[in-house]
């Protein structure tokens, strides 16, 4: 069997022309949607990333904001710009790109951020949320991955799910939002004894370590859903991800690839994260 490819290319466009519609009827109200995009130094990786977020608003017709600052910029002069854009009414959403210089407490920085405007969903009030199943934002890397999983219409409940990775943006919030779904979920990570006894039982299986190869066809069981979070480069230089793509694809029921997979899905879910908050705040003042 080779699996079916779960396109994140095309379920962003979808998503974000539902995003623009939004925006639009925003407009129409008078509200323009506003996300800050705020880059401190010249991480290469970074800068990439950022100009695709802004572009990507651009697109959707958000308003957009890019603060850039230099490498040597004070955690306090951070802070202050954090706590002006939490009072500017124009900007719905921050975002602070991660990683920050060593001089800078980046928990410090995420945890000044206004829960309202939290649209990378990294404040720990967001974490609470998520934990709790109460309204605030999710981040957006799993809750791509999660729309991903509807978009082949699948259903969680009673499936077993593997998390591979434990990180606070990916991994753990990932497994908070497939028990939410009611799947059994188990976490795996460097120190697990034998992860392949544990992928071989899932249903579904999220790689999200930051490692090639992690997953391979003989740890994956027939017809299971693989999701690919990963982002790395092979001896060529090509992106690939952390699941053995060409082996793990004649085994699995659906995959996604790299790239064009969870990658697309995670800037698109930071525009549907934008759009709510800014929804949110135009509620919140009609009323
Ligand atoms: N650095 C890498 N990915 C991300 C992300 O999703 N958000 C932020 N703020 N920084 C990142």
């Amino acid at each position: 069997m080779t699996a079916q490819l779960i396109d994140g290319n095309a379920l962003s466009k979808t998503l974000r022309a539902e995003v623009a519609t939004r925006a639009a009827a925003l407009k129409a109200r008078g509200v323009v949607p506003g996300l800050a995009v705020v880059l401190v130094g010249e991480n290469p990786a970074s800068q990439v990333y950022v100009r695709n977020k802004v572009k990507a608003c651009e697109d959707s017709g958000l308003h957009s904001v890019l603060e850039k600052y230099p490498a040597e910029l004070s955690e306090a002069d951070l802070l202050a710009r954090v706590e002006a854009l939490n009072n500017d009414p124009a900007i719905h959403g921050i975002l602070v790109q991660l990683p920050l210089p060593a001089q800078i407490d980046a928990q410090k920085v995420i945890e000044a951020i206004a829960p309202a405007k939290d649209v990378d969903g990294f404040h720990v009030a967001s974490a609470g949320a998520l934990m709790t199943g109460s309204p605030g934002f999710w981040p957006c890397t799993p809750y791509g991955c999660m729309k991903m999983l509807e978009s082949i219409g699948y259903e969680l409940r009673g499936k077993h799910a593997v998390v591979i990775g434990r990180s606070n943006i990916v991994g753990k919030p990932m497994a908070l939002m497939l028990l939410a779904q009611s799947a059994t979920v188990t976490i795996c990570h460097s120190a697990t004894a034998d992860l392949g006894a544990m992928t071989r039982q899932a249903d579904v299986v999220v790689a999200a370590v930051g490692k090639r190869n992690v997953l391979t066809a003989d740890m994956v069981k027939p017809g299971a859903v693989v999701i690919d979070v990963g982002m790395n480069r092979n001896d060529e230089g090509k992106l690939c991800g952390d699941v053995d793509f060409a082996g793990v694809r004649e085994v699995a029921g659906w995959i996604t690839p790299v790239p064009g997979g969870v990658g697309p899905m995670t800037i698109t879910m930071l525009l549907v994260n934008t759009i709510e908050a800014a929804e949110r705040t135009a509620a919140a003042s009609a009323t």
